[in-house]
């Protein structure tokens, strides 16, 4: 049976977008959700015939905690995949659900919403992409594959971040491959 795959994202969904074209994987995406109501992601979803609902943070963030795991679990995943979201998920969300994110940085070196820039800031020759399993800290869960990714001279935050998301497509489908196996045992 497929793995069935709920994907976060808030903004362009490049990487959701690979995901729902890997058709060499044995998964399916069963939704696609986010905290973005203008996000591009809704509209791929959309285009791709994938159910999508946004969830946007209202005044209360324990409202919105209750209603991201509630809407998941809806959709019964078997894996959860944050690609590009922007939000710190609730404990009670990464406990029930496994969940990867994919991070534009060499974790545990530059954690956080503004990895690119840190990396520039810090004058770094190497930085990439990092796919790890999410606990409950930011960005502090265990490592599943990295990417390295040179910084170039004259590049700013753009076209460094954009050099990362061009390996991070491939590095997310890859390692959905690596570990789909291993989750089965889960299932
Ligand atoms: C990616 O670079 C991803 O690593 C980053 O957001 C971008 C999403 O791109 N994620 C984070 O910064 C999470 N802290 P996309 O919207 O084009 O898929």
């Amino acid at each position: 049976m497929a793995c069935r795959l709920v994907i976060l994202a808030s903004g362009t969904g490049t990487i959701a977008q690979a995901i729902i074209d890997a058709h060499e994987l044995d998964i399916e995406v069963v939704a696609v959700l986010s905290d973005q109501v203008a996000s591009q992601v809704l509209e791929r979803a959309r285009t791709a015939g994938i159910p999508n609902e946004c969830i946007p943070v209202g005044n209360s963030r324990n409202q919105w905690n209750s209603e991201i795991i509630e809407k998941t679990a809806a959709f019964e995943p078997d894996l959860v995949v944050s690609a590009g979201f922007m939000r710190i998920l609730p404990p009670d969300f990464v406990h029930r659900f496994p969940t990867i994110n994919i991070h534009p940085s060499l974790l545990p070196d530059f954690p956080g919403a503004h990895a690119v820039r840190d990396a520039l800031a810090a004058g770094v020759l190497t930085t990439g992409s990092t796919v790890h399993w999410v606990d409950a800290g930011v960005d502090t869960g265990p490592i599943i594959t990295q990417m390295q990714v040179p910084v170039l001279p004259g590049d700013d935050e753009i076209t460094l971040h954009e050099r990362i998301k061009k390996i991070e497509r491939g590095l997310m489908v890859t390692t959905i491959a690596l570990i789909l196996p291993t989750l089965e045992q889960h299932v």
